[in-house]
Formats: structure tokens, sequence, C-alpha cells
């Protein structure tokens, strides 16, 4: 059976380098997703011109040509479902939604953040890691939901924070992590093996067989 790989789009604010591992994992033929759209809030984001020369259509929406967060986020949305979107990833995307733009896009929006949530959330959470002393940290793939880096967790990956590490150190070495991790989410979500449940997200069976992806240090 030949299921319909999902139409998505990234969404970014700057280097994009979480855009080009899902770009280059949905250039397998068996990746059950395919990145139609990449949109940048801001013109001046690197990854733009990354995503153009993999040969996908890129355009920035510049919030700042907008009157308020409204009119932009209705923008984005009518460019989401003029590309005929299945699913979004925001990637690096530093901009906050209006409350009807996450409600609109509910169960079908994913983000990456730098750290285990429910740990450190917002910004510089490489420092706020390193303040907390915590051993352990990482990288979170979630479902959006109007609250700020909350919603149902897809997948983490965990990285020993190591004696003389700074923000910089730890920042290399979670990267490394979001890379894996986000095309491994994606993929569970788009082909339908991880989906929601209420607050919660359920695995199909099939999945315990590649937790060993999902959890490294
Ligand atoms: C990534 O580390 C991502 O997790 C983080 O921004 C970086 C973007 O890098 N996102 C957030 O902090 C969202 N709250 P990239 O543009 O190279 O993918």
């Amino acid at each position: 059976m030949t299921v319909r790989r999902r139409r998505v789009a990234i969404l970014i604010s700057g280097r994009g380098s979480n855009m080009a591992a899902l770009i280059e994992a949905a250039r397998a033929v068996d990746y059950p997703a395919e990145i139609v759209l990449v949109l940048s809030n801001r013109p001046n984001a690197a990854g733009l011109a990354h995503a153009e020369a993999a040969g996908i259509p890129a355009r920035a929406l510049d919030h700042e040509a907008f009157p308020d967060r409204e009119r932009f986020d209705a923008a984005l949305d009518a460019a989401l479902r003029a590309a005929g979107i299945d699913l979004v990833c925001l990637a690096g995307f530093m901009r906050i939604f209006s409350a009807g733009f996450v409600e609109a896009w509910a169960g079908r929006m994913l983000n990456i953040h730098p750290s285990l949530l429910p740990l450190f959330r917002g910004t510089r959470t490489h420092a706020q890691a390193l303040a907390a002393g915590v051993r352990l940290h990482g990288c979170t793939v979630h479902y959006v939901v109007p609250e700020l880096d909350a919603g149902p967790i897809v997948a983490q990956a965990a990285v020993p924070v190591r004696p003389g590490d700074d923000a910089g150190t730890l920042a290399a070495r979670v990267i490394v992590q979001e890379h894996r991790l986000y095309p491994a989410a994606l993929a569970l979500v788009a082909g339908g093996r991880a989906r929601l449940d209420g607050e919660r997200v359920v695995f199909d069976a099939t999945v315990a067989g590649v937790d060993g992806a999902l959890l490294s240090v």
C-alpha cells in the first residue's frame, strides 16, 4: 500500500540547521513526509538560501511588515493553506503565535526545543542547564500548544553535561542530537506511528524497536 507522504512546511528564523537535517532526511524515498515549503519571519535568515539551493520553495514573511501579531499569523496561515500543508515544523522559529493560530494548527505543528522539557523553557537553555547544575541535558520535539515550550512530547535525546562545559560546548553537543531527533520524530508523526491522545503522545507497537534512536547519551 502506498501511503501519501505528508506535506510539511518548516518555519525558521535563522541558521536553519535543523531545517537542513529535515530536508536531508526527507530525501529518502521511504520517508513519510516531504518538505514542500520553508518560510522565515526574517528576510535575512541564512536558512532560506540553503532551502532554495535544495530546490525547496522558500520565502520570507517579514513580521515587521505587519501591523500586529494577528495579521502576521493570518498571512502565515494563508501561505500554509495555499501550499496544502499537512504538518508544520518549527525549527528555530523565534516568534510567538497568537492563540488562534496555534488552535488552527493544533495537533499538526511540532517544535524542537534545546532542553529536556519541562526543564528550561524559553531562551538561553544551555546557560540555564549549567546554572542548575544538571548532569544530563538535551533536546525535545513536542506538539505546539498555546503555552510556550509546553505541549505533548514526541521524543527527547539526552547528552551529558561535562565538567568544564560552557554554553557553547553544551550547545554544540545538543545540536548534534537535535539533527538526529527531529527527523526521527517527524517520521513517527508523519507515518502515523506517534499520535496525540489528549495531552499525551501515544505510539504504535513498532516504535519500541526504535527506542535507541530516541534517547542517546
Ligand atoms: C536550535 O537549537 C533550536 O532547538 C532552537 O534554536 C536553534 C535553531 O538552530 N530553538 C529554540 O530555542 C526554540 N525555542 P537552527 O536554526 O540551526 O535549527
